[in-house]
This record gives C-alpha cells, structure tokens and sequence, in this order.
C-alpha cells in the first residue's frame, strides 16, 4: 500500500495495512532546512513561490517519511485578495493593520480576485508530480470562523471580544463575513484540488473560543455548507479544532469524513462519543515530543491503543509542531507508528 492509499483510505474508514501518520506543522522552524530557507525569504515570499513552497513541502515529508505532505501554506494568504492586508511580525504572529470592526468594513471585502492564489495551487503541482501516489496531498484553508476572528480581531486573541461583540450585535453582517469567506475558500479549494490535492484539511483553530450554543447558531451553519461544496470536488474532508471536546457532536454534523481531535480529549472517550460515525486524526500532545524515548514511545502506542485498530484512525500530534521540538524525535515517533503491533502492546503499558 501506498502513503496516498493508506493515508485517503483511512480517511474514508477503510481497511489499512498500517495506520498512516503525518503531523500538523511538519514543515517549519524545527526543521533546519525550513531555516535555510527562511533565512533567505520571509515566510510569505515561501508561500508565494511555487519552487520554495513545494521544496520546503517535500524535504519535510521525506525527511520524515510520513504518508502524507501538507503543502507549505499559511491560513491568512486568501486575506490579500479579499483586500485585507496583513503581515507576520518576529515571535508575534499575524497582525492585520486595519481589522473588520464594522458594516461597511465586511461591506468591502472581495470576493472576486481567488484566482490571485493560483500560486498555492502551482506548489500543489510540483509536490503532486514529485511524489505521484508515493505520498499522499494535503490542501489546506481556514475554516469561516478562524479566519474572521482574525480579520475582526487584527491578529491572535485571548477572549475574541471583538468577534464575539460583532457576532451578537450585527448577526447580519456576521453572516454576510462568514459567506464571503466561504465563498473565497471553496474555490481556493477547488483550485488546490484540481491541482493534485488529495484531502482537504479545513483549520478552525480557534473555534474551541466557541460555546456549543454559539457555535451552533453561528458558525456550524455556513460551516457545513462549506465542508460539503468541498467533498462535492471529490476528495474527503478533514475538520480540525483545538478545545473542541464540547463541540465535537456539532463538528461531526458538518458532515466531514475526519475530525482532527486535540490531545486534551482520550481518543477513545472522542471517537465512542462521536459514535465512530467519522474517521479521527490525532492526538499525541505535541509537547511530548520533547520526552525521553522510552515514555515518546509508551504515549505514542497508548494512542494506537485507545484507537484499537478500528478502521478510520490517522496518527497525528493534537496540535502543530513547536520550533524547539527535536526533529529526531518527530522522526521516532513515525518509527514507532510503524513498528506497533496491536496484540503485543496492551497489557505491558500502564
Ligand atoms: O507544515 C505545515 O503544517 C504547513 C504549513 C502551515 C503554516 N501555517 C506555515 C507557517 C500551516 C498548515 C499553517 C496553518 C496556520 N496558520 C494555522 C492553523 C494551524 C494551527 O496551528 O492551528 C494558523 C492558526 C495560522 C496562522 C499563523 N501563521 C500563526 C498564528 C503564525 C504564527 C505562529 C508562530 O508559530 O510564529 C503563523 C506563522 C507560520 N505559518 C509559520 C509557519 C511555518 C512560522 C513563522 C515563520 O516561519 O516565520
């Protein structure tokens, strides 16, 4: 089998000859080729050169020597065609310089100029004809609430105050942010996947932020409907969140094949609670990554274990990579997805 096959075959809930891994953020500053190139361009000269965004994509993957390669992205690119400019400040994340607060600021948004990404999808092209069905292709976007949350809160938030105030007060101009943004993501979906992409991967990062009330009379609605234009392309959906323990039931109605679960949620307590309806991808803390060999290995086959080889489990971190982390230990853990043997492994880990 191959990493494509294995990879979209357990997206789709079957049977697999192992379980495929890969890891959010495999492709970054813990990675010393990723500097290499940094040092030379800014994070979003990468995004928008085809040739460094699909080298930087395949040395990861191959260096990893994962079943899948996420293409070197970044969930704020569709921002610029909508008209929105931003930019990514040293150790501080994104900063948009003139955040949507008001009617007239959702009024002005695009939703006209997708075709501007083409660049992501150029990148999709090369990686997809580097690896053919060797390893399998991960397109990428936000999800409607994450994006707006950046837009409106002009960078990273604790409370989403912003957000949350234009989301009770203006409920239409609310609706009318998340549709624009809809719009723009499902052809920039569409482009990815008609340039190679296996899977769709859709971050709603930050929707944990979200009560489950909020979340469903807010967000799950356009939500769903995005998810679903993107499965009409073709390929699964991959739905992922962090501190989503309370919205999974609701997540699972947008209808995606895969929820992405973070590392707060037991896998096994997540997937019974979902009635194994959908695939799961997850959920070693990323932070282990930094424990010595023999407790990597115990945690990483305790995940192996609440899956118990049910079809329809991806192996992945909770959440990405952080730049300390050692790449050895990244490269280990695919060792030990790899060497985990069901029968063999329950009764020795405490
Ligand atoms: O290998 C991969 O995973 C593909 C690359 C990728 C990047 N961003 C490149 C990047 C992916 C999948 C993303 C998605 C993304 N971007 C998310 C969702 C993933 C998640 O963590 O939930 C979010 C929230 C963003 C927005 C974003 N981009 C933030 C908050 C930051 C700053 C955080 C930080 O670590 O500094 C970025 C910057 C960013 N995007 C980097 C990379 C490799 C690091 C900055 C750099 O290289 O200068």
């Amino acid at each position: 089998m191959t990493g494509a096959s294995r990879f979209v075959r357990a997206c789709l809930r079957q049977p697999v000859d192992r379980t495929p891994v890969w890891f959010l953020r495999q492709a970054g500053r813990y990675m010393a080729e990723y500097q290499a190139v940094r040092k030379h361009h800014s994070l979003v000269e990468i995004c928008k050169d085809p040739a460094l965004a699909s080298e930087v994509t395949i040395t990861a993957a191959e260096k990893l020597d994962v079943d899948a390669a996420i293409i070197f992205a970044d969930l704020l690119l569709p921002f610029e065609c909508m008209g929105l400019d931003f930019e990514f400040q040293a150790g501080e994340g994104p900063v948009i310089h003139a955040p949507v607060r008001t009617v007239a600021d959702v009024a002005r948004l695009r939703t006209d100029r997708v075709s501007e990404l083409s660049y992501v999808a150029h990148a999709i092209s090369r990686v997809a004809s580097h690896f053919r069905d060797r390893v399998g292709l991960i397109g990428f976007c936000g999800a409607p609430f994450t994006l707006a949350s950046y837009m409106i809160e002009g960078g990273g938030s604790r409370n989403y105050i912003h957000t949350k105030t234009l989301m009770y007060r203006k409920p239409s101009a609310w609706q009318s942010l998340l549709e624009k943004l809809a719009t723009v993501l499902r052809e920039y979906a569409a482009q990815q996947v008609q340039a190679g992409a296996d899977v769709i991967q859709i971050f709603d990062s930050w929707a944990g932020a979200l009560s489950v009330e909020d979340y469903r009379d807010f967000v799950l609605p356009v939500t769903t409907t995005l998810v679903r234009e993107v499965q009409a392309l073709g390929v699964p959906v991959i739905y992922f969140g962090v501190e989503t323990a309370s919205l999974l039931p609701l997540m699972r109605q947008t209808g995606a094949d895969v929820l992405g679960l973070d590392w707060r949620t037991p896998l096994d307590k997540a997937w019974r609670e979902l009635d194994y309806a959908c695939a799961v991808q997850g959920n070693l803390d990323p932070i282990t990554l930094f424990a010595q060999p023999d407790l990597l290995r115990r945690r990483v086959h305790q995940v192996l274990d609440r899956a118990a080889s049910r079809h329809g489990h991806i192996f992945n971190l909770g959440h990405g990579i952080v730049p300390e982390t050692p790449v050895e230990n990244v490269q280990a853990v695919v060792k030990f997805v790899r060497e985990y043997k069901p029968q063999l492994n329950t009764e020795t880990r405490p």
